[in-house]
């Protein structure tokens, strides 16, 4: 059994710096919240100024700092985890304000907009559309990619240098990203948005184990993935969800399991899935059962191969100058290799054959 729970207390982020984007509203705004309640300071950023600002009054009349002198307890500023500008503002304000930042958590999304993949959709419309791109109509849009996935790796990458500076070795840092039931499952109509969390889950993987290194930058990475969640962006199911008496999360039960993550320094790679306020870890289930789903055979070879490409240095490696480039050697892209001089026609059939006949094969 995998179920998590968050152990949380007026101290368990005592002193610590955390940064939050998209913390105006929803799950965001209840984090911001709780890391106060757990004695943090809080830098957020968020689009919505509006809900920013009158979160930050709020807080601010709640939460003082220890002594007189000290920076406020919380600070805010407007912020577009699109531009990475914007991004690397939020972190300066945060750095500015309180010299280091502890942990930094990236909350901003937004749902599905529109369909992608429309039934409508004719040979004639889907030209239409690329006709208005010639008149800069940006259709089909990108925006949930940009904010949930590009806003993610911007605020990974800004993190994986500010989280350096300013703190010892030994002192605990994080990021933590919010995925959702959508990063790991199949949610039909939210095609783009499951792209990106699928994305954002699969950045988390990619980082655990080369961002916790103690030789490169020795930082925990988590995700949490919420199923629904009762905030503003899930109203368009909310009657639905309850008449069909299905679990769901307040803010405050998400939050709390996030600020859970950031607090527990034994937790790197985890996914957290949340549901009716409850939290199951699942990555630990997903790499120990990894022979029964994938099957045994694969599954050695696939550890031998992660073994030897160890923490991926062999891609980061600037390229080295080659004697014979493969293109030159072989097929030049986009032109069929019956037109290309030198390429016997039972060789072209050998590759095509091999690659049926193992699929063929392995399937038996
Ligand atoms: N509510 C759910 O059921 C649910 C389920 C799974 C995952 N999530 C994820 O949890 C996170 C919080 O969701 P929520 O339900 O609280 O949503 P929400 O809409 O209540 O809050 C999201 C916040 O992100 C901000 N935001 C949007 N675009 C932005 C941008 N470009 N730059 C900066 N801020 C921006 C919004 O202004 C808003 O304050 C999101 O990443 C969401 O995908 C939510």
């Amino acid at each position: 059994m995998s179920q998590y729970t968050p152990r949380l207390s007026a101290e368990s982020l005592l002193d610590k710096v955390v940064l939050i984007t998209g913390g105006a509203n929803g799950i965001g705004a209840s984090l911001v919240q709780q890391c106060l309640q757990s004695g943090a300071n809080v830098c957020f950023g968020d689009l919505d100024n509006i809900s920013g600002e009158r979160l930050l009054r709020i807080s601010q009349d709640q939460f003082h700092p220890a002594e007189e002198g000290m920076p406020p307890r919380v600070v805010f500023q407007t912020t577009d985890v699109t531009n990475y500008q914007s991004v690397l503002a939020l972190f300066d304000l945060a750095f500015e304000t309180y010299r280091r930042i502890d942990h930094v958590v990236s909350a901003a999304g937004i749902i599905e907009i529109g369909n992608w993949f429309d039934f409508g959709l004719t040979m004639q419309t889907i030209r239409q559309e690329r006709q208005k791109v010639t008149i800069l109509i940006k259709t089909p849009t990108h925006k949930v990619l940009d904010v949930n996935l590009l806003g993610s790796m911007y605020v990974s990458r800004i993190a994986s240098v500010y989280l350096r500076h300013n703190r010892g070795p030994d002192v605990d840092r994080s990021i933590l990203l919010f995925s959702c039931m959508a990063g790991f499952k199949e949610s039909p109509s939210l095609f783009v948005y499951q792209a990106a969390k699928h994305g954002v889950t699969g950045l988390m993987r990619s980082l655990r184990t080369y961002i916790s290194s103690p030789y490169k930058h020795n930082l925990r990475v988590n995700t949490v993935c919420p199923w629904i969640t009762q905030t503003d962006s899930m109203k368009k199911i909310e009657l639905q969800w309850k008449q069909a008496n299905l679990p769901s999360n307040t803010p405050q039960e998400v939050a709390s399991v996030a600020a859970g993550v950031l607090t527990d320094q034994s937790l790197n790679g985890t996914s957290m899935y949340v549901e009716g306020g409850r939290a199951w870890e699942i990555e630990q289930n997903i790499d120990r059962l990894e022979a029964q789903w994938l099957g045994e055979t694969p599954s050695k070879s696939l550890a031998m191969g992660q073994a030897l490409l160890d923490d991926g240095a062999i891609w980061t490696a600037p390229p080295r100058p080659r004697k014979k480039s493969s293109i030159s050697n072989g097929v030049p892209p986009g032109v069929p290799p019956q037109k290309v001089k030198g390429i016997h026609k039972d060789s072209i059939n050998g590759v095509t054959n091999g690659v049926t006949n193992g699929l063929t094969n392995g399937a038996h």
